[in-house]
C-alpha cells in the first residue's frame, strides 16, 4: 500500500528509502549495531514501556526496541517518520503488533500528552530547521510521561579532526544549513528550552555524532 508522504520542510528521505539499509552500514562505518545498542542501552526500556521512535527511517532501533518489550503486558514501540516510504519499507520489513510505524511529522504529533514512557530518536535533529527542531522537542515533551526518558543521537560539535572535516563536508555537500545548526552544538539548550532537565552525554562517535539522555 502507498503511503502518503507527509508536508514538512523538514528533509524527508522518500527518495533514498529504498536503499537506505545499505547505506547506513557504510555511513556509520560499520558500527551500526554498536552504535544502536549504546542508544537502546541508554533508553533501557522496561517490558510494558510505550516508546517513541522520532524520524524511524526504515525501522531498525525500533525493531531492536520492539525485542526488549512484552506486547502482552503492554509494551509497544511507535516510529514515525514523515517518508512515507520510509513508513511503508519499515512496515512491510520490521512491523509487528508491537513495533508500528506511521507517517507523521515530528513537530505535530497526532499522540495524546503524556503517551509515552520514553523517547528515541537517531539522525533526525539535523534534518529539519531550528525552528521546527524547537517545535518537534516542544512535542517530544508533550507526549512523553513525566519521569520519562528522551535520548537523543544527533550530529553535534564535532570532538575530533575527522569529524570537522565530516560534518562540515556533509553541511556543503548536501547543501544542509541545519546540520550547521547541530555543528554550532544547538541541541542540549534545545532541550533544555523545551522543559528537559540539561542532558547528559554518554558517548561521542566518529567525532561528530553525540548521544544525549535527558528527562521529563
Ligand atoms: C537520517 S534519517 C534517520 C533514520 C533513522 N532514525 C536512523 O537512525 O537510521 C532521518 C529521517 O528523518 C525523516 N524526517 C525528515 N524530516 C522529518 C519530519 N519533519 N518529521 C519526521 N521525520 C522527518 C527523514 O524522512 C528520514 O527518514
Amino acid at each position: 500500500m502507498t503511503i502518503p508522504s507527509i508536508p514538512t520542510r523538514g528533509r524527508t528521505l522518500d527518495y533514498a528509502a529504498s536503499v537506505y539499509d545499505l547505506l547506513e552500514p557504510v555511513c556509520l562505518l560499520n558500527k551500526q549495531a554498536e552504535y544502536d545498542l549504546t542508544i537502546l542501552n541508554t533508553l533501557d526500556p522496561q517490558p510494558a514501556d510505550r516508546i517513541l521512535d522520532i524520524g524511524c527511517g526504515t525501522g531498525i532501533l525500533c525493531q531492536m526496541v520492539s525485542a526488549r518489550l512484552q506486547p502482552e503486558q503492554g509494551g509497544c514501540v511507535t516510529g514515525i517518520d514523515a517518508a512515507g516510504k520510509m513508513i511503508e519499507i519499515a512496515r512491510k520489513k520490521r512491523g509487528s503488533n508491537h513495533c508500528l510505524f506511521e507517517a507523521m511529522a515530528a513537530e505535530d504529533l497526532s499522540f495524546a500528552s503524556e503517551t509515552f514512557d520514553g523517547i528515541v530518536s537517531s539522525l533526525f535533529y539535523h534534518h529539519v530547521p531550528l525552528d521546527l527542531k524547537k517545535q518537534s522537542l516542544s512535542e517530544a515533551f508533550r507526549v512523553l510521561k513525566p519521569g520519562g526518558k528522551l535520548v537523543i543521537a544527533d550530529m553535534h560539535t564535532p570532538t575530533t579532526f575527522m569529524g570537522k572535516l565530516v560534518s562540515h563536508v556533509s553541511r556543503w555537500f548536501f547543501m544542509q544549513p541545519q546540520i550547521a545548526e547541530n555543528i554550532r552544538g544547538v541541541l542540549p539548550e534545545l532541550m533544555v528550552e523545551a522543559g528537559f532537565q540539561p542532558p547528559r552525554t554518554v558517548a561521542h562517535y566518529f567525532g561528530y555524532i553525540s548521544v544525549f539522555e535527558t528527562t521529563k
